[in-house]
């Protein structure tokens, strides 16, 4: 695979998901260790999707362990239960955030961060990582969000499956 991504520039955030997926899917297909297709990942969804910040926390025990990310620095460990990261953990679910200031514990790694989506990625019926996108305006991500980066995130679990890493 070659390492250049096509993005595009699409006013139309499912345009340049759609754009960015097969290129995923074929970045992972050739590659089998989980720490450079997550870097690869969280990369090419900055790139493609102009996030300001986009990365994964890995279960790690009874904490979640930032792994690879694009943005800002971030903090590095959140319990069960903590923040929306924490919280997608314990409910197994894909949460929306449209105001942080609203959300109940919320984690502020960034004051910039204004909303947020995190999704859970399950293998063999447990959380085994997050997706968190945090963007600087309010109201950021809706159901398209969902469903593409849903699509990612199976995409990582099939992969997480067969992994030389974890
Ligand atoms: N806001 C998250 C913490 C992670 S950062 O946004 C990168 C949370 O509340 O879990």
């Amino acid at each position: 695979m070659a390492e250049q991504l096509v993005t595009s520039t699409s006013g139309d955030k499912a345009t340049r998901y759609q754009v960015l997926l097969p290129q995923l899917q074929a970045l992972i297909e050739s590659e089998s260790d989980l720490v450079a297709n997550l870097s690869n990942i969280a990369a090419a969804l900055r790139q493609g999707m102009n996030f300001f910040w986009v990365g994964f926390y890995l279960v790690k025990g009874k904490q979640l362990v930032l792994g690879p990310f694009q943005g800002p620095v971030a903090c590095t460990r959140i319990d069960f239960g903590r923040g929306v990261c924490g919280s997608a953990w314990k409910d197994k679910q894909t949460i929306i955030v449209p105001d942080v200031d609203q959300f109940p514990g919320h984690i502020a790694c960034s004051s910039e961060s204004k909303s947020e989506i995190v999704l859970p990625a399950m293998v063999n019926g447990e959380v085994s990582m997050v997706l968190d996108v945090d963007s600087q305006h309010l109201n950021d991500f809706d159901d398209i969000d969902a469903h593409y980066l849903g699509q990612v995130i199976k995409l990582i679990e099939k992969m997480s499956l067969t992994a030389s890493a974890q």
